[in-house]
């Protein structure tokens, strides 16, 4: 399909660049040594409608498309990857399940304070024996009158603890596999609800990631999403538009790297010229551009099928695995640039490098991006 950008969309890009030049890119070398979450940065992306950008104004959204949604979570990553990441958990996995099987007043009650940035969202599904076979789902909900019990826990939860509102996935109808699976808007503070330590991760670290633990949480019959039974689709229909978010990200960090790069190839004079006029440097430059421009028509392809509301499942899975696989190859190839001077902390390339790692894991492995794209390509294999 032939895809192209509209200038209000490069509004936006030049909008948040600007913010995230200003407000992200000074502190992200700190936020990284810290292990720190950029809270001011968050207040600030909430006040500027970055929050709530593809959905409704009805809801508090910025009644954006989802390539604009891309272009930010994009534009955030260029600068910090643990920024990106945050807005796009939020947005797409915290959020948007909401949006789009809430009744209206869970719409009410959650959707308008996560859209207008108020509150911060996130989403419990992997657990420690139910990752990539999410099917696998441990924790219970056991309805009793008028509330479930929710009993179990959640691993590698983005933006937990900061998060206020979790959509939660627990088993309702045991023996029964993904069929009994139900999602469920949990808050924090609700008795019972907490949260392990914050992991120490390799990269995104200024992204907060914790543990979720649920102890005879009692959360009200009203609080369930969708009917019973619908949990796993739901999960499997937010990570559909998650990998967008991610692809973003991967497209993001890759981008800042190679324009570190190509900066560095400019003013590093070896053997009497600036290194980006040697073939092996320049041939690196023009492979990781090529890959950039790959990768980013996936991405807003994929967004644009979303926002038509045509299936996209394939694309958005495509777009993820392809924008992180090149994201690994592009900041490789930027620290390989740099060279020494690329290994040394507190230079964008050694963190971009680490950052980019998680993004061929999370939110589905690119293995699974793959078992994905397969079934898409071949349907359900004969009984
Ligand atoms: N949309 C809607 N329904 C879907 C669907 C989709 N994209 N994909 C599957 N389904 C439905 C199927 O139609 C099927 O429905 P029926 O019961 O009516 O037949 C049902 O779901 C079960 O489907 P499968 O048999 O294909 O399911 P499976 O158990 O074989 O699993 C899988 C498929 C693709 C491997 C899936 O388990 C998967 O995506 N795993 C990866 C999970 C993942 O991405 N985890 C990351 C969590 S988020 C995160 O990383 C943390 C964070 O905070 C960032």
């Amino acid at each position: 399909m032939l895809f192209q950008t509209t200038q209000a969309h490069e509004e936006l890009r030049a909008k948040v660049r600007a913010f995230a030049e200003e407000a992200v890119k000074p502190i992200a070398f700190m936020l990284d040594q810290q292990n720190d979450f950029p809270a001011e940065a968050v207040k600030q992306m909430g006040e500027m409608g970055l929050m709530g950008l593809p959905y409704p104004k009805e809801y508090g959204g910025a009644g954006l498309d989802v390539i604009s949604y891309a272009i930010a979570v994009e534009e955030l990553s260029r600068v910090d990857g643990g920024t990106g990441v945050i807005l796009s958990a939020h947005t797409s996995l915290g959020t948007w399940p909401i949006f789009a099987f809430g009744n209206e007043a869970q719409k009410k009650k959650y959707l308008v304070p996560l859209c207008k940035g108020e509150k911060l969202g996130a989403f419990g599904l992997t657990e420690p024996n139910a990752g990539s076979d999410a099917g696998g789902t441990e924790t219970t909900a056991v309805l009793k009158g008028d509330h479930y019990v929710l009993n179990g826990g959640k691993i590698f939860i983005t933006n937990a603890p900061k998060a206020d509102t979790y959509v939660v996935f627990a088993v309702t109808t045991p023996d029964i596999g993904t069929r009994g699976i139900s999602a469920f808007i949990v808050e924090k503070g609700w008795k019972g609800f907490e949260f392990g330590d914050h992991y120490d991760k390799m990269g995104i670290r200024s992204s907060s990631t914790a543990e979720l633990i649920f102890n005879d949480v009692i959360v009200p019959k009203e609080n369930l999403l969708g009917k019973e039974g619908e949990g796993f689709k739901i999960a499997m229909a937010t990570l559909d538009g998650g990998r967008i978010g991610i692809a973003s990200q991967a497209l993001g960090i890759a981008q800042g790297a190679y324009e570190a790069a190509v900066d560095y190839a400019k003013e590093r004079v070896q053997f009497g010229k600036p290194i980006g006029f040697q073939q092996a440097i320049g041939f690196k430059l023009a492979d990781m551009a090529t890959k950039l421009r790959c990768a980013r028509l996936l991405v807003y392809s994929a967004a644009d099928l979303k926002e038509a509301h045509v299936p996209y499942g394939m694309e958005s899975a495509m777009a993820k695995q392809y924008a992180s696989d090149i994201a690994l190859e592009v900041t490789n190839d930027a620290l390989q640039i740099f060279g020494g001077t690329g290994y040394l902390k507190g230079m964008d390339v050694e963190r971009m490098y680490r950052d980019a790692k998680i993004t061929t894991i999370y939110e589905g492995t690119n293995e699974i991006q793959r078992v994905v794209i397969a079934s898409h390509i071949m349907g359900k294999p004969p009984k």
